[in-house]
């Protein structure tokens, strides 16, 4: 018999207890372990109540895992809430049940017991102890079953009739504890959501950026986890906490979010100027060869066949070559020596507008975009869209992110960082990387590369990909040990299809 002190301490103790983990899962067995420890019950479960389901998520029998030497499997399952059960009929009355001998209990007047498992298992449930678990509004959220009591010689005994109240308020005590933990991970949920459909929304303000950042995310939890299972090598003795593999899904998440403060134009860039403005371009050289014709007839008899006349012909042919050159070199990804002379021959040309001006064929802004030696973005647009990862830190800086997820900026804004200092936007050397953010930096860079809707390329072939991989690895750029993990395990093989969803979403009750 436990004196009055020794129920104020077990009380203190479980309050405790019970305040130590927001994780549901865990909470559940600690609150059916300290209620059975504080009634000295053999076995206990646990059932929560929402929405009109009531659920059986705890099962402990501690003289049958003795027995078995093992904790038999249990998964949670709903059970039919009705007055025919026990757990069902103090889910739906709110009143205790307590009984020396469940087994006394008559289902033609009451609710009763189910047998299957005691016959199954060759077990006798016998003294019972049922309470609601109410919330501070009263509200019944789940109920704690208790079965046999046990003495100290090991005989099943009936529950004391002084033990019920103070039950009834471990069980309150467990339903606010459950409910601040479903709030959290609540939040927690909601949180990950927010972050997963902001970037979504980010991506898929271009066609060319769309699906990347989920990408990305899969791939470098492929990484993280293949890292994790490596038992000998490179990554033996390195092992990602579930803190360090959450910093990196928000990481890679948030890692291009600042790209909603690149302008669309850059973003979808896909040719060196517009074709507005390559038409504005073709217009003017037209206007070339209309001029070239207006001069044949000033100077010729208007009998004779100016569309015969060699020197215009020719001219108008090297226009029309110009024009198809002009096109072509619009939609390339790299300019030879040879083009760019070309061009600038082109651009050197100058033609006379409707109100009498002459002009340059090409003007200022056309040659510049026009003449970029590889894909199609100017020195500036490469600036802007590389200022993409500082605004991605100063937004990951200013979420209120937890101690332990503290690192996500410094992950996230890191992934064009590259080992030997001359990636951006610091130039920081490998001993200033975290680990996450190497492997950032090439789940990022084999997806620009293998990915078909990027704005300065297309698409690259997965040998060639991983060739270019290899390369920035011999350059000291990339990380060896990551893109040598990322090839001989092949973790890419599927990765477009990653949902890359919150590893952690918890279910709530
Ligand atoms: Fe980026
Ligand atoms: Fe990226």
């Amino acid at each position: 018999m436990l004196t009055s002190e020794d129920k104020i301490k077990s009380l203190n103790r479980i309050g405790i207890a019970l305040t130590s983990t927001t994780k549901l899962a865990e909470l559940f067995e600690m609150i059916v372990s300290e209620c059975r420890s504080f009634t000295n019950a053999d076995a206990g479960s646990l059932y929560t109540l929402e929405d009109g389901k009531l659920i059986f998520r705890v099962a402990q029998t501690e003289s049958l895992e003795k027995r078995l030497g093992y904790k038999p499997p249990f998964k949670a399952f709903p059970i039919p809430l009705n007055k025919k059960s026990v757990a069902g009929y103090v889910a739906l009355t709110g009143e205790i049940i307590h009984v020396d001998d469940c087994y006394e209990l008559d289902p033609a007047k009451g609710p009763a017991v189910d047998r299957s498992f005691d016959q199954k298992m060759g077990y006798r449930s016998k003294s019972m102890l049922t309470v609601p678990m109410s919330d501070d509004k009263g509200t019944v959220i789940g109920v704690i079953q208790l079965i046999n009591s046990m003495d100290e010689k090991g005989e099943i005994i009936p529950f004391p009739d002084d033990i019920v109240d103070l039950m009834l308020s471990i069980a309150s005590q467990a339903a606010v504890a459950l409910t601040n933990a479903k709030y959290l991970a609540e939040i927690k949920n909601l949180f990950a959501a927010f972050v997963r459909f902001s970037a979504t929304a980010v991506d898929e303000r271009s066609p060319h950026t769309a699906g990347h950042t989920r990408r990305v995310a899969g791939l470098s939890m492929r990484i993280a986890k293949a890292i994790n299972e490596e038992q000998e090598g490179k990554f033996a003795d390195i092992q990602f906490s579930d803190q360090e593999l959450e910093e990196l899904w928000f990481a890679a998440w948030l890692h291009d979010i600042g790209k909603i403060a690149v302008k669309e134009a850059v973003l979808e860039k896909n040719t060196r100027i517009s074709k507005d403005r390559l038409c504005w371009i073709i217009t003017r050289m037209q206007t070339i060869m209309d001029g070239l014709e207006i001069e044949a007839l000033k100077n010729k008899n208007l009998d004779e066949e100016i569309l015969d006349n060699e020197e215009i012909n020719s001219k108008k042919e090297q226009i029309y070559s110009d024009m198809q050159f002009l096109d072509k070199l619009n939609k390339s990804g790299f300019l030879p020596d040879e083009d760019e002379a070309r061009l600038k021959d082109i651009a050197s040309r100058v033609y006379t507008d409707y109100e009498g001006e002459v002009k340059s064929l090409i003007d200022d802004f056309e040659f510049r975009n026009l003449v970029v030696k590889r894909g199609n973005l100017t020195d500036e647009e490469w600036k802007e869209m590389r200022s993409h990862v500082v605004k991605t830190r100063t937004i990951v800086q200013n979420i209120p992110f937890t101690a332990e997820l503290a690192n996500v900026s410094n992950i996230a804004a890191r992934h064009h960082e590259m080992l030997n200092g001359t990636g951006y936007p610091d130039g920081l050397t490998q001993e200033h990387l975290p680990l996450q953010a190497r492997l950032l930096a090439v789940a990022d860079i084999f997806d620009a590369l293998t990915a078909s809707d990027r704005p300065y390329k297309k698409a690259i072939p997965l040998e060639k990909s991983i060739a270019i991989l290899r390369d920035d690895v011999s350059r000291g750029r990339l990380d060896e040990r990551i893109v040598n993990l990322l090839v001989d395990k092949k973790l890419y093989e599927g990765h477009k299809e990653d949902q890359a969803e919150y590893p952690w979403k918890i279910e709530v009750f």
